[in-house]
């Protein structure tokens, strides 16, 4: 089985659209969403719908809970719930309903999806260091998770009691080894590179790849300007930031 692993959306719509149209020339089977499906971008209900339509395993991330009033504004810094506020508005009855029903983590067979951490999912906690890959390593279901949020690809790898970080390509998993994957962002990278971030999980041939794609970044810039969202929300895009 192939599976289309993608996480951090953000409203982001040719982003999105860019990587769904990946993952159909990589004849993907399944499909596996890591959470924030919504806020900083200006798409909120065409990207639900298409996350939607993948009829996938999606799980909640935490501008997503916050969308629908489940998670703290407090946590946020003044541009993201901005950004929040104006999703609401922006996102229909059945779209909220989408939101609400999203989980925190799910188990699978073969791996875990957990958007922060698996050791305290609802505090969205990010997983940027080895003391914390550690610590969930520990308590992992699977030898095998996908997370999302620091909108950072890269994978944390643990062989016997050590424990290496890999910021890209492909992974050949091997038995005996556990395997945190960050998989990116699709909508909003942060690792300094602006192309959209997914992540491609061959099951048989056991390869889980991070690809990287480029997508029209001045057309969500022009569309969050002419929303009113602020100006750094659509400038951090091209810095990829
Ligand atoms: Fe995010």
């Amino acid at each position: 089985m192939r599976c289309g692993i993608f996480s951090d959306v953000h409203s982001n719509l040719e982003a999105l659209e860019t990587v769904i149209h990946a993952f159909k020339n990589e004849r993907i089977d399944r499909y596996f969403f890591v959470g924030d499906a919504v806020g900083y971008g200006p798409n909120p209900h065409e990207c639900i719908e298409i996350i939607k339509g993948l009829q996938g395993v999606c799980i909640a991330g935490n501008h997503d809970w916050a969308t629908v009033e489940k998670l703290d504004m407090r946590y946020f810094n003044p541009m993201a719930k901005e950004a929040i506020r104006w999703t609401r508005l922006k996102t229909s009855r059945e779209d909220m309903a989408f939101l609400d029903k999203l989980e925190l983590t799910f188990i699978g067979d073969e791996l875990i999806l957990v958007h922060g951490t698996r050791q305290e999912p609802s505090f969205f906690h990010y997983l940027m260091d080895e003391i914390q890959a550690k610590e969930m390593f520990g308590i992992m279901e699977k030898d095998l998770a996908f997370v999302g949020h620091s909108h950072i690809p890269g994978v944390f790898i643990k062989k016997k009691s050590s424990i290496r970080y890999l910021t890209c390509g492909d992974i050949q998993l091997e038995p005996g080894c556990r395997y945190i994957v960050n998989v990116g962002s699709v909508g909003q990278p942060r690792d300094g590179n602006p192309m959209a971030s997914y992540c491609v999980y061959d099951t048989e041939a056991g390869i889980v790849s991070i690809k990287r794609i480029n997508y029209d970044i001045e057309s969500t810039q022009k569309k969050i300007l002419q929303v009113g969202l602020p100006v750094f929300l659509a400038a951090r895009l091209e810095a990829g930031r």
